[in-house]
């Protein structure tokens, strides 16, 4: 690229950013709706209808999307789902994507069960840094909370990840009263020899969980963090950096890490560069928002790649300035549950 490139035909199209001048840097790509667990707090026992498969993007259309917002700044992107390993080929597309230009990291969340026999071809694949979900570290729990009795299988999904380095794996949990609220100092002992960085997130108002049963379940994670020093008073504080979501600790002398999400009492909107693309094509500003943009039929219309930032521009003129997950509850709810938006 020369020096005059930024002003010439067909040069990097401006950084995209939002009406609040938030750059967007982080993608997070909903490779599928489908999952193999059915967690109490993200789809009902039932499941859901699942999205034809010719609706849902090809890797082919993925990785198109992704190159063009990579020429625009785009810098991170996480593959989510659903649970994304249902998906054959993840491996293949995390490499593609690892080499784009401009991608500096792809990063994974999934429930583990499949982990133990895609571990390997996602670490050749690029993948470096992996979440992983467990709510739990009781077996009979697990089998309540996700509706499947794979808590081995799960476990052996975080035992995959530190076998093969990933770093960091972070343990994701998502603390409900009265379910698994008793197990926050078994967690953060879990970091003490293991180099896991346990995070508690807060529970959120998504998918079709009542107003009253949300508040019920709902704990801040405030009171996770006095029941942690409870059981672990010299817990100190670490240094995050500025884009961090989590406010993180550290019990003295562990390998792991612990940290607190708070989507609900704290809002980290300020410092949000996010942008979710689901199965289907939505482009979705905010999870806390309803609002969606149709990228799929312009996509499959055969929009060129400077109509895509068109596109991806017009989304973001709607992602707020802030969350407002309990508005939306007022307001009858959220209108997709969390496997179809991708977290
Ligand atoms: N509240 C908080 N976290 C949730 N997740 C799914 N649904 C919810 C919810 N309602 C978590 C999953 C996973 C991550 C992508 O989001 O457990 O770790
Ligand atoms: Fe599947 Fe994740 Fe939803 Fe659980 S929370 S049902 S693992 S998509």
């Amino acid at each position: 690229m020369n020096f005059f490139s930024s002003s010439t035909p067909g040069a990097l199209p401006l950084p995209i950013a939002d009406n609040f001048g938030r750059r967007i840097e982080y993608l997070r790509i909903s490779l599928t709706d489908r999952c193999n667990l059915r967690c109490v707090y993200c789809m009902p026992e039932e499941g859901v209808p699942y999205e034809q498969l010719d609706n849902v993007l090809s890797f082919e259309e993925i990785a198109r999307v992704a190159r063009v917002l990579a020429g625009a700044g785009l810098k991170k992107i996480r593959l989510t789902g659903g649970e994304p390993l249902v998906r054959k080929g993840v491996a293949d597309l995390a490499a593609r994507l690892t080499a784009t230009t401009g991608i500096g990291e792809v990063t994974l969340t999934t429930n583990g069960i499949l982990l133990p026999r895609e571990a390997d071809a996602l670490w050749a694949a690029g993948i470096r840094r992996i979440n992983l979900s467990m709510d739990t570290l009781h077996a009979d729990r697990f089998t309540q909370i996700a509706r499947r009795p794979d808590f081995d299988r799960a476990w052996e999904g975080v035992e995959a990840a530190l076998r093969v380095g990933f770093s960091p794996i972070k343990l994701n949990c998502v603390l409900m009263r009265g379910i698994n609220d008793d197990e926050i100092a078994d967690f953060a002992r879990l970091t003490l020899d293991r180099p896991l960085s346990v995070r508690f997130l807060e529970y959120m108002p998504i998918g079709m969980v009542s107003p009253p049963e949300w508040r019920a379940r709902y704990l801040s994670n405030e009171e996770a963090l006095s029941r942690i020093r409870d059981a672990f008073p010299d817990l100190e504080a670490e240094e995050d950096d500025a884009a961090s979501t989590s406010r993180n600790f550290r019990i003295p002398g562990a390998q792991g890490t612990v940290g607190l999400i708070n989507p609900i009492s704290h809002r980290f909107c300020d410092g949000c560069n996010r942008l979710r693309l689901t199965a289907n094509g939505r482009l979705v500003p905010c999870l806390s928002d309803n609002y969606e943009y149709n990228l799929m039929t312009p996509l499959r219309a055969g929009c060129t790649d400077a109509e895509i930032i068109t596109h991806v521009r017009a989304a973001l003129t709607h992602k707020p300035l802030q969350s407002d997950f309990e508005g939306r509850l007022g307001r009858g709810g959220s209108l997709r549950i969390m496997a179809q938006i991708g977290g």
